[in-house]
């Protein structure tokens, strides 16, 4: 509370509400433009969130997110595709190209991070022409940048299908791509 002196006025106090527009007889008031965008808001996050499982079958299903079903989906739906496509690459989960034969998820985890996996990155474009995010030509490598893969002890990591390389270096990538490209790991 503010102390005045004795003869002093004191200060005139609004109400926080008071500087806040009234609302209008056409009901655009400010209360009324906020519960409307927060009831937009809610619709579409309830059609997001229906959204989503449809798109993870969709994925399981082909393995990717085909252009073409997309394109249905929207219309079945009637979500506007770009509104689909706002959805489908806020996740990660979600991809756009069809899968390699084999799938490298390079670890970008901060212990991976601090022991070189940027060089684990590079050595890779090396060996396959093919950066993080992107499927080699031959259609048999894709290449993921992820997080924590939950064995930092090992770390630089990367995990070629479900098996985990560790405690890598620019040889060793090169020999796990070599052995994969001979097919020597193949059914291990
Ligand atoms: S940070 Fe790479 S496995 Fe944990």
């Amino acid at each position: 509370m503010v102390s005045s002196f004795p003869g002093t006025p004191e200060p005139p106090f609004y109400h926080p509400l008071s500087l806040v527009p009234s609302r209008t007889t056409t009901g655009t008031g400010l209360f009324e433009q906020v519960r409307k965008m927060q009831s937009s808001m809610d619709e579409q996050t309830m059609r997001n969130s229906r959204l989503i499982p449809l798109l993870q079958a969709m994925q399981e299903e082909c393995g990717y997110l085909p252009a073409d079903r997309l394109k249905v989906l929207s219309e079945e739906l009637g979500v506007p595709l770009s509104r689909m496509y706002g959805v489908a690459t806020f996740y990660t989960q979600f991809r756009f190209e069809p899968l390699g034969r084999h799938l490298v998820r390079v670890c970008h985890g901060t212990a991976c991070h601090v022991n070189g996996a940027m060089q684990i990155a590079d050595a890779m474009t090396d060996c396959l022409g093919t950066k993080e995010g992107e499927t080699s030509k031959d259609g048999e490598f894709t290449v993921e940048r992820v997080a924590c893969l939950g064995c930092c002890s090992l770390s630089p990591v990367m995990m070629v299908d479900d098996r985990v390389h560790g405690k890598l270096d620019k040889e060793k990538v090169k020999e796990v791509i070599g052995k994969l490209m001979r097919g020597e790991l193949d059914g291990q």
